[in-house]
């Protein structure tokens, strides 16, 4: 899966546009990066959507709990609520930005993020692998989340998937987490990411995912130590520092 450091945009291009909607995605992919950081999670009637909050609050004019809404009230949502300039966003499906994904760049890489807020995380797990599992993208996924249990789940019940591990706080070995789990990668928060962490990992075959990175010299650093996936809100300037990387 990995060949360099690969630019995914976190929630899209998330900087200027509003975070996980279509258009976020579709300009991220527009710019030429390798694909894409997005949130999951699961309608009342039990269609997986994107959107990183479990209130619709901060992102939506709506107010709510995302788990309390059916399918077609979230379409109501205008998502674009802190960037109104954009006009009219909707809450997507999982199953509508895969197929534009699809259509923009089939050979990308895209990370769902598989947000866990209450604890019917087995069925929210089954729903995503339904819409997933079919796509002609299924290869290019990458689940993650930091609820390793449910990461634990999906890869039993779902060996052909790839996880990788998502931490929020500083870990000695992630590498040997991510074995005993089965997990493609470990993904770790930028803060507490050493040049040895990554070099661990690598000398035991695991790639290492950083987030959210849009400090230009942090970009350039991550880009430096080899590291195999950098999440960003700005993937324009960190694709520009990785091609001056380049030359
Ligand atoms: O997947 C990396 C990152 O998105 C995890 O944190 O809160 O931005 O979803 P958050
Ligand atoms: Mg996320």
């Amino acid at each position: 899966m990995v060949n360099k450091c690969m630019i995914l945009g976190h929630r899209g291009f998330s900087a200027v546009y509003p975070e996980n909607t279509r258009l976020a995605f579709r300009k991220a992919l527009n710019l030429g990066i390798d694909g894409l950081e997005f949130d999951v999670q699961l309608t009342v009637d039990e269609v997986p959507v994107i959107i990183h909050d479990p209130m619709v609050n901060r992102t939506t004019d709506g107010h709510g709990l995302i788990s309390s809404m059916n399918y077609l009230q979230t379409q109501q949502l205008n998502a674009a609520l802190d960037k109104p300039e954009h006009g009219f966003q909707t809450v997507p499906a999982l199953h509508d930005v895969l197929n534009d994904a699809y259509e923009v760049c089939p050979e990308g890489i895209y990370n769902i993020e598989i947000k866990v807020y209450n604890d019917d995380w087995k069925t929210l797990i089954d729903r995503v692998v339904t819409v997933t599992g079919q796509h002609p993208l299924r290869k290019r996924i990458l689940f993650s989340s930091f609820h390793h249990k449910c990461l634990e789940y999906l890869k039993a019940s779902y060996p052909s998937f790839e996880i990788g591990l998502l931490f929020d706080r500083e870990i000695v070995e992630p590498w040997y987490i991510a074995k005993q789990l089965k997990a493609y990668s470990v993904h770790l928060d930028y803060q507490f990411t050493s040049e040895d962490i990554i070099s661990d990992c690598h000398a035991k075959q695991v790639p290492v995912a950083v987030w959210t990175v849009d400090r230009p010299e942090q970009i350039e650093r991550f880009i430096h130590l080899n590291t195999d996936f950098l999440i960003s809100n700005v993937p324009d300037v960190a694709k520009r520092i990785r091609e001056n990387f380049a030359n």
